[in-house]
């Protein structure tokens, strides 16, 4: 079973659009999908299901020992759980918990001073986490671009700049675009034909890159 935790420093990052596309991309790919609301907050994943009623399920789990709680409620049921997160700084505890036992770690980044900046904030976490981790070692992590505008040169600098960092930066990366930016509360339909859709089959080939 994967477990992809989406995960940043702070708010209004597209945590929780980039987890509901994702989710909704393993979905529509025929995976057996959990969405795990570990926020709780406003426009969450939870709230999003209800209004959207979208047609795979998700509970709310906004405590700080998800690692604890989450394998006795998914048991076998699930291929993939998907895991919404508060932002870190408020919520440090909560997003250590969901690192425990995420095999993938999805950083949503727009290609930005600002976002980049937090980059070292989150890497500091998941290199922490290891040693409370049943294998030792740090979650799979990658970096997804989101709001990325068309031509602009910052995609190619950050995405760059993250790669000398010795971070993987998926090669899927997410526009500025109305579709994403209005899609709470939405459906979501024809997920897989969209960069989000791209971003999780990548996640799928770095799980079977390292069972290799
Ligand atoms: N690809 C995109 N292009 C343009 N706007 C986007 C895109 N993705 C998300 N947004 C917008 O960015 C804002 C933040 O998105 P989102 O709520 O997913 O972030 P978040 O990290 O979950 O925030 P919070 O920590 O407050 O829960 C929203 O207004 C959303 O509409
Ligand atoms: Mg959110």
């Amino acid at each position: 079973m994967l477990v992809i935790a989406v995960v940043n420093l702070k708010g209004g990052s597209t945590k929780t659009t980039t987890a509901g596309h994702l989710a909704a991309a393993f979905h529509e790919a025929g995976m057996k999908v959990l969405g795990v609301d570990a926020d709780g907050e406003n426009e969450s994943l939870q709230s999003w299901q209800e209004a959207a009623d979208l047609p795979w399920p998700v509970i709310t789990l906004a405590v700080s020992n998800v690692h604890k709680q989450l394998p006795g409620i998914v048991g076998d049921k699930y291929d993939v759980v998907v895991i919404d997160t508060p932002p870190m700084k408020a919520q440090r505890g909560t997003v250590y918990s969901v690192l425990r036992i995420a095999t993938h770690v999805v950083i949503p980044m727009a290609p930005t001073p600002v976002e980049y900046d937090r980059l070292a904030a989150v890497r500091e976490l998941i290199d922490e986490v290891a040693g409370d981790r049943e294998d030792g070692q740090p979650p799979i992590h990658a970096v997804l671009l989101t709001r990325v505008k068309p031509r602009a040169a910052s995609t190619t600098v950050y995405r760059q700049l993250v790669t000398n960092d010795g971070v993987t930066v998926l090669k899927a990366q997410v526009g500025a675009l109305e579709r994403f930016a209005q899609s709470w509360g939405d459906p979501m339909t024809g997920v897989l034909d969209t960069s989000y859709g791209e971003a999780a089959m990548e996640l799928l080939d770095l799980e079977a890159a390292v069972k290799a």
